[in-house]
């Protein structure tokens, strides 16, 4: 049984992990931390337990882990790249201050912790192609130095107090249920929405610039997998290389086109977006994720098109 609170449960992927740890932790709690503004509907509202949680209030955090026996906290807020570029501060404060809070709460009362790294933690030094797991990181966004603080804050408080802390680098996530906010890889998400409203899509990245991806179904298994795994053959915590595709905007464009033949692409490239995807890898190398908890991706460009279009079209009626 495990008692699981996730904070920022209303975002890209807290809203479907929510609603996938409730179907797997039947008999225990699977609490919907969120902050007031983005308080869960539907499905997600009626399905089980929700809070509110700001993950700046350490006592917030604490009152939550004690009232739902709290054993393990998935912590998803964060701003992305983009818009943490045009609010530096408030990035470093939910992504370093909040995550702080997190660990502290854990340490005291005993909690595993999941906190998402990402392809933005690495910088314009790191090697592009296959980027190694164990690297040169040096990113240059806020987001990316957020990142990288939470890896060694995270490591920091295993080694130093035994918290059990564990995370992924994840790619950028496509996803048909819960757009993301201000990410550089958003362009990905949004091209399959242009596509299935039969609407012309303006790219914000321009050709060529190829960075990893990964459809939100392997994106949520990795994160149950990786708190699932017996941690004996862990060489790493935090955080794993993970993948499964890589692609620039061209081979995207033209494999919807292999299924909506009369989609079309322009491009109109943003600098900021442009000049953040530069400076991530290509693709990263996932061999210790693999080696150390038997990650593996089950989705290619291809299956996840078919999936994506799919489930976007049966929503726009078309
Ligand atoms: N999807 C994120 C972003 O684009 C990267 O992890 O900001």
């Amino acid at each position: 049984m495990k008692n699981v609170l996730i904070i920022g449960s209303t975002g890209q992927i807290g809203s479907e992990l929510t609603m996938k740890l409730r179907g797997i932790y039947t008999k225990g709690n699977v609490v919907a931390g969120y902050i007031p503004g983005a308080e869960p509907k539907g499905e997600l509202k009626e399905s089980g337990p929700s809070t509110v949680v700001d993950i700046t209030n350490a006592q917030q955090i604490a009152d939550a882990v004690d009232k739902y026996q709290i054993d393990t906290i998935y912590n998803l807020a964060a701003l992305l790249s983009a818009v943490a570029e045009a609010k530096p501060q408030l990035a470093w404060k939910i992504g370093v201050g909040g995550l702080f809070n997190v660990l502290e709460v854990a340490r005291e009362k005993g909690c595993a912790v999941f906190t998402p790294s990402s392809i933005g933690s690495f910088g314009p030094e790191t090697p592009k192609d296959k980027t190694p797991q164990d690297t040169v990181r040096n990113p240059r966004t806020m987001y990316g130095v957020t990142k990288v603080t939470g890896e060694l804050l995270s490591d920091y408080y295993f080694r130093r107090f035994g918290v059990d802390t564990r995370s992924v680098r994840f790619p950028g996530l496509i996803s048909y249920v819960t757009l993301p906010g201000g990410g550089t890889t958003d362009y990905a998400v949004d091209i399959y929405y242009s596509a299935a409203k039969g609407e012309k899509f303006v790219c914000p990245i321009a050709a060529g610039t190829f960075m990893d991806m990964m459809y939100m179904p392997d994106a949520l298994r990795a994160a149950i997998e990786i708190m699932e795994a017996d941690p004996a053959k862990f060489v790493h915590r935090n955080s794993f290389n993970i993948a499964s595709m890589s692609f620039d905007p061209e081979i995207i464009y033209h494999k919807i086109q292999e299924y909506c033949p009369d989609f079309r692409m322009e491009y109109q490239v943003d600098p900021l977006r442009q000049g953040i995807a530069e400076s991530w890898p290509n693709s990263l190398d996932d061999t210790c994720a693999r080696e150390e908890w038997g990650w593996k991706p089950e989705y290619d460009l291809d299956a996840m098109t078919r999936d994506m279009l799919e489930k976007l079209r049966a929503r726009f009626n078309r």
